[in-house]
Order: C-alpha cells, then structure tokens, then sequence
C-alpha cells in the first residue's frame, strides 16, 4: 500500500468526488457531483493544509482521507479536523482506515498539527476510540444527523 498527496495527482479527483457523493454528498439537497469535484480543489497545492492522503493499491486509489480546518466553526480554537475518512468496499475491514489515518497524521505533525478534531455518526466512537480518540459531546450534523465530536492530541517530539 502506497500513500499520496491527492495534490500530486490530480487525475484521482473524479473518482474521489464520485465515492464522497455517493456516500454523503447525495443526501445534501441540491448538491451535486460538480460541487463535490470542486470542494476538492483546496486540496491541490502541495506540502501544506489542507492535504487529502489517497491510499493506493497496485495504482489504484482504495482509500482516503483528509486533514483540514474547521471542519465545524462553532468553536475556533478546533483547528484542525479530521475528515473524509473513506474506504472502497473491497478494502475494508483489514484496518487500511487506522493505517491512512496514521499517515495522515504523520504528513501532518510537520505542519503543525498538535490537536485533532472530528465528527462521527458512531457515537461510541467505533474505530477512533480504539484507536485513542477521546469523546467530546454529541451534537448535530448540519444534515441533522446526530455526531459524536472527538479528540486526539498527537505526539510531538518536544518530549
Ligand atoms: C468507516 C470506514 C472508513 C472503515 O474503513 P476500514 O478500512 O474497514 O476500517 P478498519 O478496518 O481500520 O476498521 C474497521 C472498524 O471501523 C468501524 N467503523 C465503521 N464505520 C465507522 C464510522 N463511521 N466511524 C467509526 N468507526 C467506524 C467498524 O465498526 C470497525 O470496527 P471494529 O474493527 O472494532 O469492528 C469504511 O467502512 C468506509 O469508508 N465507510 C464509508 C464512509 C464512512 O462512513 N466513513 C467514516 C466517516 S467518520
């Protein structure tokens, strides 16, 4: 399994936006494929935030995910999210989720990521709990949907 910056191929950009309307995108009235691709632009410029991680197998794209800001703006100082955390069908339940997760986390901490925020519609937090995210409160998706905010501070090398 390799890691790339969705930045350094743009070309995956279709497929991305296909997986994240067929998954949430198509439940936001009025939304459309168009407006998903767009939403993808902020992630083209390279060695900065935001930054899409796209996990690739054979050099086919099978997983993504995104570190990005604000996520939600009710409370500033939540700078950095977590988000967009995807996986194809044929890839999942061998734990690719925590290995991108991770390596997002590690492109990261060079940019001066220092606490990670994000929201989920399992409220016990399913795979961000094992993996040491802590809950925060529940709250709404601007869909309506019910979240669970969590946190995870990451390990820098000051210690
Ligand atoms: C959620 C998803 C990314 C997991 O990918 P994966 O590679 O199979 O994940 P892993 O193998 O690392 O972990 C699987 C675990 O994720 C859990 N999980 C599934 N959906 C989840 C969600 N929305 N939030 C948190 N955990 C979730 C599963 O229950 C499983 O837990 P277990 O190992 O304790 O049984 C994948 O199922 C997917 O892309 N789903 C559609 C998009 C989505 O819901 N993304 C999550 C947004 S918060």
């Amino acid at each position: 399994m390799q890691f790339h910056a969705l930045s350094e191929h743009p070309e995956w950009m279709p497929l991305l936006a296909q997986w994240y309307f067929d998954t949430w995108g198509c439940h936001v009235p009025g939304h459309t494929l168009a407006d998903e691709q767009q939403r993808l632009e902020v992630f083209l410029q390279a060695d900065e935030l935001p930054l899409l991680l796209v996990a690739v197998d054979n050099d086919v794209p099978v997983g993504a995910a995104q570190l990005k800001f604000h996520e939600r703006t009710e409370r500033p100082e939540r700078l950095h999210w977590l988000g967009g955390v995807y996986v194809a069908p044929s890839h999942r339940g061998t734990g690719l989720a925590a290995t991108l997760i991770d390596a997002l986390v590690v492109r990261g901490t060079p940019l001066g990521v220092r606490d990670l925020y994000l929201q989920t519609e399992v409220d016990d937090g399913g795979l961000y709990a094992r993996l040491g995210w802590q809950p925060l409160e529940s709250t709404r998706h601007a869909s309506g949907v019910p979240v669970r905010i969590m946190w995870r501070p990451l390990v820098t090398d000051a210690g």
